[in-house]
């Protein structure tokens, strides 16, 4: 396959084209190689064609395009900074030009694959003993100031249990989370209409070797983990118990090679299936680390997280896809990576004090 990977410089971007390269297919890569994900020209593996560009300017798109028959869309503004119209400028605005191209005389491409995030799902899917199934509204900051964390039933008000959460409702409770559906919108409906196969693949909380410790903003292991590194301990969100499945890049970059060779068009949910506390990844990083420390919850939250988000996994595993590494492995992988790098000081404590002082992240009363 000829395969355009735009955001092909980031993190799971260059995981799956090194993937593709292995297997004997041609990859070219969009990126404009912007920070936080960079902080310099990354090292590209060889035999990745880059085109430095803007998935916001025609021009670059028709650079990158040329005779490729598959584009994996991962390129996007990913933030919890408060930095919303970016949001929609860059993944709504750059998926809508794609479009407007291939309706316009690049017969070439004849599939496309998005990469998109569990952020659809907001706080996702829950149980009420009265009411049934439920999909919580956003939490309310009033609630979070309280230190009062589990969602209340949408309907009656009253305690809820969080379940699985399949592909079929998507609620999102974040300015991401919307400009991310929004971007999927954009691609079934145009899809469809216009005769081009397409994929959306939701992902878990991808983790792993590699990922850009310069993105101190999300990413609960990098973020563990260059604490750890300045010897301080993991300071978890809220009280910690809130359920992430988390991923794999080598499994996503799997996944996501199986969604450009022919996975049938639709959204599937990309992750583990396991789900696990943050406080158990706390945990499972201090000992793989060695360190004799415990992790911190005073208390602090970020406006826009959701509580849980555990999907379910099911339709990939249908289609023969299933993860295959766990989540000790992922820490363990990370932590050896991370303390081999240069530098590591000049990124943690800027990105925390930036999320404060930014009201992103805050301390309950
Ligand atoms: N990493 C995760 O945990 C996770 C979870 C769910 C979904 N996703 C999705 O996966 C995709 C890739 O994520 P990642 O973790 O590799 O992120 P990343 O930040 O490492 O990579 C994104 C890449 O996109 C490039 N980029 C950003 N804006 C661009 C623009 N306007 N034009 C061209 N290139 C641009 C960046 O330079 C970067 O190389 C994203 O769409 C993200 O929403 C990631």
């Amino acid at each position: 396959m000829r395969v355009l990977i735009t955001g092909g410089a980031g993190f799971i971007g260059q995981r799956t084209g090194e993937l593709l390269l292995k297997q004997g297919h041609q990859v070219t890569i969009l990126d404009n190689l912007s920070p936080p994900a960079h902080d310099g020209p990354p090292a590209l593996p060889a035999g990745m064609d880059l085109v430095e560009g803007d998935i916001r300017k025609r021009e670059d798109w028709v650079k990158a395009l040329k005779e490729n028959e598959v584009v994996l869309h991962l390129a996007d503004h990913h933030d919890y900074l408060p930095s919303f119209s970016k949001l929609f400028h860059v993944n709504t605005v750059g998926t809508a030009i794609l479009f407007e191209l291939l309706l316009e005389g690049k017969p070439s491409v004849r599939r496309v694959v998005l990469g998109s995030s569990m952020a659809v799902y907001g706080e996702g899917k829950y149980r009420c003993g009265k009411d049934g199934d439920v999909y919580p509204q956003p939490r309310r900051v009033d609630a979070l100031e309280r230190g009062i964390w589990d969602p209340p039933c949408p309907v009656c008000g009253g305690a809820i249990t969080p379940m699985v959460t399949d592909e079929s409702v998507a609620r999102p409770t974040s300015a991401y989370g919307l400009s991310k559906l929004a971007q999927e919108e954009l691609v079934r409906l145009l899809g469809d209409r216009h005769g081009i196969e397409w994929v959306i693949l939701r992902y878990g909380a991808v983790q792993g070797r590699a990922q850009p410790f310069q993105n101190a903003y999300y990413g609960a292991l990098r973020i563990f983990a260059l604490r750890l590194a300045h010897g301080q301990p993991p300071l978890l969100l809220e009280d910690g118990n809130q359920l992430r499945d988390f991923i794999d890049v080598d499994d996503v970059a799997r996944a996501n090679v199986m969604a450009l060779a022919g996975l049938p068009t639709g959204a599937y949910n990309v992750a583990s299936g396991r789900a696990h506390t943050l406080m158990d990844l706390a945990r499972i990083l201090l000992r793989v680390a060695e360190r004799d420390l415990a992790p911190e919850t005073p208390g602090r939250y970020r406006v826009g997280d959701a509580r849980h988000a555990v999907p379910e996994v099911s339709r990939m595993k249908a289609a023969g896809w299933e993860a295959q590494i766990g989540l000790e492995a992922m820490a363990r992988e990370y932590w050896q990576w991370l303390t081999s790098q240069p530098n590591l000081d000049t990124y943690f404590e800027g990105a925390d004090h930036l999320m404060e002082r930014t009201g992103t992240v805050r301390v309950a009363r």
